[in-house]
């Protein structure tokens, strides 16, 4: 096994005079948990605290306004008053107990904040009917200053160093950006004029906080909107703000016309270490420390990119919600044991929805006030889990680690449950790495496991348990007519057993797992990439790639509801429509199935009022769950708790949320 000393990542780093104990980052990431006037709270502290518990070497605290009126998150952090400094100078002095260097990245949103009122360089948003006033030369003053207050108060409030935010389309982005900005005085126009707001607001913060304190700027290295700027560009803005006495260069991608390029969701490989080539660039550029972010999960892949030299911090932000001891389980050797982040989107699913950041896999993720750790049981129990999927999983572990002894049974010949269908498609392999560190906490829990074992209201009497959770999932319902024909199958059989489905095929159900199963089955002969959006408020734009033999069969998916995969989430819905149409998939939104029987489907659209046949030798099932044992499986003299998709079929945060919580209460 290696030292801790031998990780790259174990190495430290000098920031001017400041030194970092190892080179990783918990970067930015709004959280929600702020009070609604913007002040630190119990919640948001704890949330921190856990983060540098875990190891990491520097935090940037989420994104904090500078100016009373800019706003993008209903609970938005704030700095630019003295009577913030007080909550947040508690925090940063409970993260120095863990050596941990801390930074705060101030920003002001510009004329993409959510909440407006909005301001801008020359009026160019997304939001093009209210894209706010127009920035006069006193109110570009008056912002540099808010900015210079904002770090001086940083600096009292005994942080380590601050990020100007420099990108996102934010303010500063938007005055460097070539597309926002289309000024024609002394700030808009050539390369320096746009630069000329963030090098003055630089030269303002420098002397409110001194020569030796490190001024850091994160700018989206590459916009991804046509006409932005790119790799080429960015080596130039480096290479100035190291001229201007930067101390070190952070690089994130995007705007908010391709939200998806800053957070990367699972089905856009594009995303994986998308930065690493622009912070390499970057680096042969500028003697400063660079920063690299953006798709980097494994800590090969980490310890690769400090070793090539291709940057010399990197930032982990979903890895860290996923599980926050990553960095001190690589340095114990155990890098093995990370539970990894799935790229699903449900933490951003949150915040858009104004609720506080979560993670799907851990439950503890904005909870670490409530869920300090796992405690103990005051009682030990015998406590049986019927079912072996994520909720099944979950609740063995948890229960397990509370002190009880537990019997995970399961009727398959595998732990996994549906996640075992749900690793098949394209790009969702993080389902798999999650199948596998929880089969692998079951093992080294020394959790006895009965596989090819199910269990019936009779025979768990034969167990003994003192509680018994039910986490024996759900099942496709077959309402429509014909549902139980000789060439229907349902999504997951589909998924386990592909030498089962033929070559027309017709999905019922065009929800994400639907459109998965399409996308399985048509070969992905065709990959997508995004260019970058049209323009402000524009689509997004895709380049496409052969990276298969497109497949011979013939795939219709068949929906109810108005549009094709109406529950998955924004960041990925385009993508994935846009993936299954250049695969050939042919989409019926609107059309309700009526029957099915040996020949096919026959289905009636709902807007054109017309009856349609679709042809098919394989149906596949891929809508409407209903709960396993909906009326069984009462409470006996012990407790049957339900979890997971036994209750209501949902996700795998549903799963393992539900199991963790119920888990904790036996
Ligand atoms: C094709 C597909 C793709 C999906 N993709 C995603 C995704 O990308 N992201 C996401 O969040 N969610 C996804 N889901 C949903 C997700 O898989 C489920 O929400 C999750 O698996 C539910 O977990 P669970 O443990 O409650 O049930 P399951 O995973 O269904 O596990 C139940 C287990 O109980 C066992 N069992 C049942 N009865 C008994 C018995 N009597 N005795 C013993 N064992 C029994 C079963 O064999 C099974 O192993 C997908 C679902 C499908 C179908
Ligand atoms: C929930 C969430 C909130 C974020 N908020 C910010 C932010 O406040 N400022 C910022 O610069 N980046 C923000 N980001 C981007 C992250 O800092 C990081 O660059 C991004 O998640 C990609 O890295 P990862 O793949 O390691 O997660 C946010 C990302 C997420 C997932
Ligand atoms: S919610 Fe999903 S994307 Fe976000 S950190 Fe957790 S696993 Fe990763």
């Amino acid at each position: 096994m290696k030292c801790a000393k031998q990780y790259q990542m174990a190495a430290p780093l000098q920031i001017g005079r400041m030194t970092v104990k190892n080179r990783i980052i918990f970067p930015p990431m709004n959280t929600n948990l702020t009070s609604e006037e913007g002040y630190v709270t119990p919640e948001l502290e704890e949330y921190y605290v856990r983060r540098a518990r875990g190891g990491v070497g520097m935090i940037v605290l989420e994104a904090s306004t500078i100016d009373a009126s800019s706003r993008n998150h209903p609970r938005q952090p704030l700095l630019y008053d003295r009577r913030h400094v007080a909550g947040w100078a508690r925090l940063v002095e409970r993260l120095h107990r863990y050596d941990v260097r801390v930074s705060v990245e101030l920003v002001h949103y510009g004329s993409e904040a959510s909440i407006p009122p909005r301001e801008s360089p020359s009026g160019i948003s997304k939001y093009k009917d209210d894209p706010g006033s127009i920035l006069t030369k006193e109110r570009i003053r008056q912002i540099q200053r808010q900015f210079a207050y904002s770090a001086r108060l940083a600096k009292q409030a005994g942080m380590d160093c601050i990020t100007l935010h420099a990108c996102h389309g934010y303010l500063l982005a938007e005055f460097l950006s070539p597309v926002f900005n289309q000024r024609t005085d002394e700030y808009g126009g050539s390369f320096e004029n746009r630069c000329r707001f963030l090098m003055e607001t630089i030269d303002l913060c420098r002397k409110e906080v001194g020569p030796v304190f490190p001024i850091i700027v994160r700018f989206s290295a590459d916009e991804f909107i046509e006409g932005g700027r790119g790799m080429e560009e960015s080596v130039e803005l480096a290479k100035a703000l190291e001229t201007r006495g930067v101390d070190a260069i952070d690089i994130s991608a995007g705007q908010p016309s391709a939200y998806l390029m800053t957070t990367p969701p699972y089905c856009l490989p594009q995303g994986r270490k998308l930065l690493v080539p622009y912070s390499a660039a970057i680096k042969k550029a500028v003697k400063v420390p660079v920063f690299t972010a953006i798709g980097i999960r494994e800590p090969e892949e980490v310890e690769e990119i400090l070793k090539e030299g291709m940057a010399d911090m990197v930032s982990l932000g979903r890895p860290q919600l996923a599980d926050p001891d990553y960095v001190n389980k690589v340095l114990s050797g155990k890098g093995d044991t990370i539970r990894h982040c799935l790229s699903c989107e449900f933490c951003l699913d949150t915040l858009d929805d104004d609720r506080h950041i979560c993670c799907a896999v851990n439950p503890e993720t904005g909870r670490e006030q409530e869920f300090h750790k796992i405690t103990p049981a005051e009682t030990k129990k015998r406590v049986v889990v019927v079912g072996g999927g994520p909720a099944g999983m979950e609740a063995a572990r948890v229960s397990k680690l509370r002190g009880h002894e537990v019997i995970l049974v399961e009727k398959s010949g595998e732990l996994g449950g549906t996640l075992n269908a749900a690793k098949v498609p394209p790009h969702k392999d993080r389902i798999g790495r999650l199948v596998e560190w929880y089969r692998r906490e079951i093992r080294e829990l020394g959790i006895e496991v009965r596989l090819n074992t199910e269990i019936t209201e009779e025979n768990l009497d034969e167990l003994k348990p003192d509680a018994a959770i039910l986490a024996a999932g759900a099942h496709y319902i077959k309402r429509i007519p014909g549902s139980d024909g000789p060439i229907v199958i349902n999504a997951i059989q589909a998924l386990t057993n592909p030498e089962q489905v033929g070559k027309r095929i017709v999905i019922v159900g065009g929800g994400s797992a639907g459109a998965e199963v399409a996308d399985y089955f048509s070969g992905a002969g065709i990959s997508l990439s995004v260019k970058g959006a049209d323009k402000p408020g524009g689509k997004v734009l895709y380049q496409e790639e052969k990276v298969a033999e497109p497949s011979d069969r013939d795939i219709t998916i068949v929906e109810m509801l108005p549009s094709i995969c109406s529950d998955v989430d924004v960041f990925c819905k385009d993508l994935v429509l846009t993936t299954l149409k250049v695969n050939g998939v042919k989409m019926n939104p609107g059309c309700r199935v009526d029957e099915i029987n040996d020949r096919g489907v026959r289905a009636f659209q709902m807007e054109q009022q017309k009856e349609l046949f679709f042809p098919a030798d394989t149906v596949i099932l891929a809508g409407g769950l209903r709960c396993n044992y909906e009326n069984g499986f009462a409470d006996k003299d012990y407790p049957v708790i339900r979890v997971g998709d036994a209750i209501r079929a949902g996700k795998i945060k549903d799963a393992v949320y539900t199991a963790y919580y119920k888990a904790m209460e036996i």
